[in-house]
């Protein structure tokens, strides 16, 4: 029998100050009916400044590990996702282990933009198949408020932070799991969304912190433009590896950067508004988190059952997109 991967757990963390519209006129020129009409967004929680992404990640660790039953110790490699780790090295997922556990495990950061849960999910899951690995811990975490430029009304607007978890674990298959991911990455799109200053390409230096290069800059419209093509292919091309049609489909769990790019994404598929998790209103765009955020609330709704055809998906900076397809159940 093949092994696949199954989601044993799941656990998240938000922190808890709220940053809304209404503060957000304090500081940038923008309107509350701006935000809303552009993007769907009404708040989003942010981070203390002491606060970083690996606590965030252990916190919704702990949570999913709980969830699965499991302590640290029974992990046996850690994958996580994010764009913005504590430091470019040592990696998150070494911090995490750290904060969660004396005992050493191996682990490894993804760095594919919004995509990086994605396609964390599908390196684990190919860990697990290997037989190598049978619990895997996959973290989607990021501080995004730590390179969003609050003078740049354009981007300050659409990000929070949170991270998610997931305990995977390898069991015969029973035809729960991940069944199938769909990958995609086109460097093409680099400047599109895009950190500049800090790495090798432009090193920190009084210039690159005065021309404000080391906070995320986005091309808003040619992402918007890209985006409704990306998600409706992930989903579709998933499903096809999966075997499956947009009519097997329980339940969307789309990135959350705008609610039009979802809006876009439903009226494609035709879906009703049941089978698709939208929750940006209140956390904004939290990139690798917002589909672990998003399907943790969608589970504590009653929303997710046993035998439901679970479809995550996303894109980000890369450009990179993708899906997982998931048949929930344990
Ligand atoms: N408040 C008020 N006005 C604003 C604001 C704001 N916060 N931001 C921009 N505007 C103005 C612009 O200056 C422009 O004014 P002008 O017409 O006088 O020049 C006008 O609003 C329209 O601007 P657009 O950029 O055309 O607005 P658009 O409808 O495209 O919305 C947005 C902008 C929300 C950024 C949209 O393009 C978008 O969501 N793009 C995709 C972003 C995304 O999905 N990112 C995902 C990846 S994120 C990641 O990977 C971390």
């Amino acid at each position: 029998m093949t092994r696949r991967a199954v989601v044993a757990g799941l656990g998240t963390y938000v922190p808890q100050k709220v940053l809304t519209n209404q503060d957000l006129e304090q500081i940038v020129d923008t309107s509350d009916e701006w935000i809303v009409s552009r993007t769907g967004i009404k708040e989003r929680h942010i981070a203390e400044p002491g606060e970083t992404t690996s606590m965030m990640a252990a916190k919704a660790s702990v949570r999913a590990l709980a969830d699965a039953g499991l302590v640290a110790e029974d992990l046996d490699f850690i994958v996580c996702a994010t764009n913005t780790p504590d430091t470019i090295f040592p990696s998150t997922a070494a911090r995490v282990q750290h904060q969660l556990t004396s005992k050493p495990i191996p682990g490894v950061d993804v760095q594919a933009g919004c995509t990086g849960l994605i396609y964390g999910m599908e390196m684990a899951s190919a860990l697990i198949q290997s037989g190598s690995y049978r619990n895997v811990l996959v973290i989607g975490a990021d501080k995004l408020t730590s390179i969003t430029d609050y003078e740049d009304r354009t981007t300050a607007v659409l990000f929070g932070d949170a991270a998610g978890a997931f305990v995977l674990q390898g069991r015969e298959d029973t035809g729960r799991g991940i069944l199938a991911s769909y990958l995609q990455a086109d460097g093409r799109g680099e400047d599109l969304l895009v950190q500049p200053a800090g790495g090798s390409k432009l090193p920190a230096s009084a210039e690159t912190v005065a021309a404000r290069q080391h906070y995320l800059k986005m091309n808003g419209n040619e992402t918007f433009r890209f985006a409704v093509k990306a998600m409706p292919e992930a989903v579709e091309e998933g499903l096809k590896k999966a075997g499956l049609g947009v009519e097997d489909m329980t339940l969307l769990v789309p990135h959350q950067a705008n609610l039009r790019i979802i809006d876009a994404a439903v009226r494609r598929f035709e879906l009703d508004p049941s089978r698709v998790v939208v929750n940006i209103d209140r956390y904004g765009n939290t990139s690798v988190a917002t589909i672990p955020v998003a399907l943790q609330e969608a589970r504590e709704q009653g929303r997710v059952h046993d035998g439901d055809v679970v479809v995550l998906c996303a894109f980000g900076a890369g450009l990179t997109w993708g899906s997982n397809v998931i048949r929930w159940g344990r």
